[in-house]
């Protein structure tokens, strides 16, 4: 049987690190989706629509990496789609407390979705979407840390904003 994986996140933007670790799960998984969550984040700075279109761009020679919205329960996420793998990254320490609470909820949740963690390359082990934004907007420079096409569109985003 495939091993399809889910990728879960606000990628609210994506960063290098998400794209690291999607690529190292799709070399690991027959499928990897993306699978972005709609109830994350409270007030996020891309729509639902810009995310699932800048991580599709991203990934539009990849054919096993899939990208899609959801919501509700994460492993009825994973249940629907028949998958039997959550990925998450795992930068540092700090980053182990959250993921293992939600690791072990997800498996009293669904006992049958294991929960596999990644090491991004260590030139994105400190960057996440936060810090991304804060520094942008702070005019600090953030190029080689997000996809090109997320600086693109970070900077269309403060240029609105003036
Ligand atoms: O990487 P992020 O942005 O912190 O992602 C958090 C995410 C989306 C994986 C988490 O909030 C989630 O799974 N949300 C869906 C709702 C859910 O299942 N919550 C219970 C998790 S134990």
């Amino acid at each position: 049987m495939p091993t399809l994986a889910v990728y879960p996140g606000s990628f609210d933007p994506i960063t290098n690190g998400h794209v690291d670790i999607i690529t190292r799960g799709a070399r690991l998984f027959d499928r990897i989706i993306v699978a972005i969550a709609s109830n994350a984040e409270k007030s996020p700075l891309f729509t639902m629509e810009e995310r699932i279109e800048i991580a599709r761009a991203v990934f539009h020679d990849a054919p096993n990496v899939e990208v899609e919205a959801f919501d509700g329960l994460l492993v009825d996420y994973v249940q629907r789609r028949h998958a039997q793998v959550i990925v998450r990254g795992l930068r540092a320490v700090s980053d182990f407390e959250y993921e293992f609470q939600m690791a072990l909820m997800n498996r009293r949740l669904n006992g049958s979705v294991e929960t596999i963690f990644m090491m991004p390359a260590e030139q994105y082990s400190y960057i996440s979407s936060r810090l991304i934004k804060e520094v942008f907007s702070l005019g600090g420079r953030v190029h080689g840390l997000v996809p090109d096409m997320v600086e693109e569109r970070l900077r269309q985003k403060v240029s609105g904003r003036k």
